[in-house]
């Protein structure tokens, strides 16, 4: 089977929920302490084997081109004065051997339209999708485990976690028929249904691995839910043909694209801290216990 190498990060949109701190500045660049969430989806790609990231971006969205690209001026101020340490890790944001590409989307048309601005450079290759405001932890991040699901099954395989009824209308929900050594074969996917409607709790979150035949969907696809070109539409085509797998999360994830899920990253990332975590634990005791 073949090796997924390419990963695509749709990073289009508005990202209206952190108004008005995004009005000039991509919500992807919000940093979870010191660095971008954007730089930890684009590390969890990396570790997973992949060499070309492919940013969809659009209008205010120029600073993430700027954050994976060299800063020489940087670079030679840090190294006059001796910061060799930060100079490493500014320098190994991106480590050699792997390659961005930066495509325009015009119109912010929808998540399936971003991934379709891809296709030119994807080609007819497999490609990860990792949607950066969904921030992971864990032993085993979802983008490697997809990728290995994908070279062992060589069908297209998502991300879900289980989500609370409340919560349901928030998500690509889907539907499962049987299972195929640990993975959820997809019988469909609903985009957003009212909890009576939901045919699960399992929700559709952020990481994917496609074959490049969704791209062929996704060209003769019309708008869906919210007159937007919905990849969750083109999920549902392949998974009514038999196409689809499902694999279940194993580690955390916060949604950073909304405040509160934002919050909890930050916290729980101050709690785990290697300079920080004790005094933090001092501070919130200090806040919390009257
Ligand atoms: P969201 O639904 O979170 O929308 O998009 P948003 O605009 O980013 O944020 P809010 O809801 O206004 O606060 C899910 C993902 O799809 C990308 C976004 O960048 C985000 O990663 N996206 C969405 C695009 O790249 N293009 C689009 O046309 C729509």
């Amino acid at each position: 089977m073949r090796k997924v190498t390419r990963a695509v990060f749709p990073v289009a949109g508005l990202g209206t929920r952190f108004l008005p701190a995004t009005k000039a500045m991509p919500k992807e660049l919000l940093p979870i302490i010191d660095k971008p969430i954007i730089q930890y989806a684009v590390e969890e790609a990396i570790a997973a084997g992949i060499t070309d990231l492919v940013f969809i971006t659009g209008r205010t969205k120029r600073a993430i081109e700027d954050h994976f690209d060299r800063n020489l001026e940087l670079e030679a101020a840090l190294e006059a004065k001796g910061k060799d340490d930060i100079l490493e890790l500014v320098r190994g944001i991106i480590p050699s051997g792997v390659n961005c590409v930066f495509i325009r989307q015009p119109e912010a048309l929808g998540l399936g339209h971003a991934v379709l601005c891809a296709a030119p450079v994807v080609g007819n290759e497999p490609f990860a999708v990792l949607l950066a405001d969904d921030f992971m932890t864990g032993d085993v991040l979802p983008t490697e485990a997809l990728c290995d699901a994908y070279a062992e099954r060589g069908r297209s395989v998502i991300s879900v976690s289980e989500v609370p009824g409340s919560e349901v209308s928030k998500y690509g929900i889907i539907s499962t028929s049987g299972t195929v050594g640990g993975l959820m074969e997809v019988t469909g996917i609903i985009e957003k249904p009212a909890l009576s409607d939901a045919p699960s709790n399992l929700a559709s979150v952020g990481r994917y691995v496609f074959g490049a035949e969704i791209f062929d969907v996704l060209r003769g696809q019309r708008p869906g839910f919210g007159g937007e070109i919905q990849l969750a539409d083109a999920i549902n085509t392949l998974a009514e043909r038999g196409d689809v797998l499902a694999q279940r999360l194993t580690g955390r994830r916060y949604d950073c694209g909304s405040k509160f899920g934002y919050l909890e990253a930050i916290v729980d990332a101050a709690l785990e801290h290697d300079e920080y975590a004790e005094r933090f634990r001092g501070l919130m005791k200090d806040r919390l216990v009257p």
